[in-house]
């Protein structure tokens, strides 16, 4: 009776892996872990980087603290992103950061090129959202979360997080990449390095000439590149 509850379950699964048309990718390490250690005579290399000696990992390896402390949010955004440094999440697919706003604070529509992040709120009143591509017409999914509240953002979609709160927010981010890269879309079209010709945003983004140079020493303040 139970073999065939077991059979039955099983098919059951099979067919539902087998009637959907998704495409899932997920990392496959062809090992235990690979630390990311200091080159020495016993590690190897593992997709261009060092595993530490497997016979020299610890514990310690695998852990971090300090993600109960507040970052520092007095800068333009009111935000900050503190990245959790793990030398054992190196090769596994995933890693987690904590966020601070300042009430008014956000972190701005931006894009990770390589990772799908879940968000999870701890304090705070956010407004969250991204959009979907051309093909599903550039629509906007958001939602304002509580403490508690988990929200999902797919691969390579432009995002937002912003405190809409009276008091300080905090938030775990969590994606599924060691680096899931980071594009903030004014950074890159408005501050690139040299920059973008003003002739070229102004058209793209219907603004005077003007406005695009203001916007250029928003985004990249440091410019010492004269664009005419
Ligand atoms: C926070 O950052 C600002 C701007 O960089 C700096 O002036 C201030 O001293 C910092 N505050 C703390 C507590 O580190
Ligand atoms: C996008 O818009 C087109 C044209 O109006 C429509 O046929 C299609 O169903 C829409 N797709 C989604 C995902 O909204």
């Amino acid at each position: 009776m139970k073999g065939r509850l077991q059979f039955l379950v099983a098919k059951i699964i099979l067919l539902a892996l087998a009637s959907s048309f998704v495409s899932c990718y997920d990392p496959s390490p062809l090992q235990d872990y690979c630390v990311a250690g200091v080159q020495d005579i016993n590690g190897v290399f593992v997709n261009g980087r060092f595993c530490k000696d497997p016979k020299l990992v610890t514990s310690n390896d695998f852990f971090a603290s300090g993600l109960n402390i507040p970052g520092n949010t007095s800068n333009r955004l009111g935000s900050f992103i503190n990245p959790v440094d793990i030398p054992g999440l190196n090769t596994l697919g995933v890693s987690i950061a904590r966020i601070d706003f300042a009430p008014g604070g956000q972190i701005p529509p931006h894009i990770h090129p390589r990772a799908s992040e879940i968000l999870l709120v701890i304090k705070g009143k956010l407004s969250v959202g991204f959009v979907s591509s051309n093909d599903y017409n550039y629509t906007l999914f958001s939602k304002i979360l509580y403490p508690g509240d988990v929200f999902v953002f797919p691969i390579g979609l432009v995002q937002f997080h912003a405190n809409v709160g009276k008091t300080n927010a905090v938030v775990i981010g969590a994606v599924g990449s060691q680096n899931p890269g980071l594009i903030a879309v004014g950074d890159a079209v408005f501050g690139s390095n040299p920059s973008i010709d003003p002739k070229i945003l102004a058209k793209a983004f219907a603004l005077d000439i003007n406005t695009v140079k203001y916007l250029r020493t928003v985004f990249f303040p440091e410019d010492d590149i004269v664009n005419e």
